[in-house]
């Protein structure tokens, strides 16, 4: 049985991907400190769910304690460690820089040196689209200048990459960086914008709407991402010369995006018709660290695993209602 380490599974990305893997015949150690940030009950009920599986082993401890770390990292000798754990949020980060650099600066640090000596065959680790910036040199490409991020949180998942890369340099540990872009789906989170517009849709309250509805999101829908890294897994960069990002390391960086950028306008469109309601909004001018539009050029993903995300939004959207309408119970979160 093949082995991953996971960190963040009782977060949305890591709850599904640790579900796809078990599927898949994999043991899973996840590791989750159920960070103060965002829905508790939410991610008690994933790792409750993730927890039925008898081939999951979870840890409840936080990414700063290295200790607990490093003893985790040990006992599951994982071939694969997927590193999602994160503070997350243009936003939050505004508000509280902290928790983002500790979280994962610091996080992100003390998992690299606990995996040291592991013979982890690969490393991935979850980056962001919101190292692109403001940069309007759309679509966005892996070899696009990133060094000008507008919000703390795309600062520390920008260090993130440079850490990663001059560890594969000097470890010889193979890397793949994940730069997604914007995720949705079933078991989202509360803070994004698919899921508190249904929920205030459904209660009858009013939406805030920044720019008019003019901006744009490359949003991707969840199980796509998780097929995605899924075939990422497969093809751990060889050598420093392997695809030419970084000619002295195993390390790349990969967008993982659908490449189809969709206005706020139409996602709430998609989300009027899942839900047979009519949105209230309040239109707001555009929110500081905030981008006007988002949009992934995947032709890196397509060259390396033959895949390209397709499940359009009015699916991924109507997916999510339903299982917000079976969650909630027709209740409001
Ligand atoms: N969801 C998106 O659209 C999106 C887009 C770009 C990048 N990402 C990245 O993907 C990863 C997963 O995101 P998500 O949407 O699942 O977020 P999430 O907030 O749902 O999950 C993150 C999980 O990490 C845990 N965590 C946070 N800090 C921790 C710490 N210090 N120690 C231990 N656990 C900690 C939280 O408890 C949470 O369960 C993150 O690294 C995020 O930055 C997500």
């Amino acid at each position: 049985m093949k082995r991953a380490f996971v960190t963040g599974t009782a977060g949305f990305i890591g709850f599904h991907v640790a579900q796809r893997l078990l599927a898949e015949g994999w043991a899973v150690t996840g590791f989750d400190g159920m960070a103060d940030q965002g829905d508790q009950r939410l991610k008690q009920d994933r790792h409750a769910g993730l927890r039925r599986h008898p081939a999951f082993h979870g840890v409840e401890a936080m990414l700063e304690d290295a200790a607990m770390l490093q003893e985790a990292l040990r006992r599951c000798r994982p071939e694969v460690v997927i590193h999602l754990a994160a503070q997350t949020g243009v936003r939050h980060s505004i508000e509280h820089p902290r928790a983002h650099l500790q979280s994962n600066i610091t996080g992100t640090f003390n998992l690299l040196e606990a995996m040291q000596g592991q013979g982890v065959a690969h490393l991935l680790i979850a980056s962001s689209s919101s190292v692109y910036g403001a940069s309007t040199d759309l679509p966005f490409r892996e070899d696009h200048n990133t060094d000008r991020p507008i919000s703390f949180y795309a600062a520390t998942k920008k260090s993130i990459e440079a850490m990663a890369h001059a560890w594969a340099h000097s470890h010889g540990q193979p890397t793949t960086a994940f730069r997604f872009f914007t995720v949705y789906g079933p078991w989202g989170r509360p803070d994004m914008a698919v899921f508190k517009f249904t929920r205030a849709i459904l209660a009858g309250q009013p939406i805030d709407v920044y720019n008019n509805g003019e901006m744009a999101r490359d949003f991707t829908y969840i199980d796509d991402l998780v097929t995605a890294i899924g075939k990422l897994i497969d093809v751990a960069p060889g050598g420093p010369a392997s695809d030419g990002q970084s000619s002295v390391a195993p390390f790349r960086v990969v967008n993982v995006g659908h490449a189809q950028p969709v206005k706020l306008d139409a996602m709430i469109a998609a989300i009027e018709r899942a839900t047979g309601r009519t949105a209230i909004r309040n239109a707001l001018p555009m929110q500081a660290g905030d981008v006007p539009m988002t949009w992934s050029d995947t032709s890196l993903l397509s060259r390396l695993t033959g895949y390209a995300p397709g499940t359009p939004i009015e699916e991924g959207v109507r997916r999510f209602v339903d299982w917000y309408r079976d969650y909630y119970g027709g209740q409001t979160a």
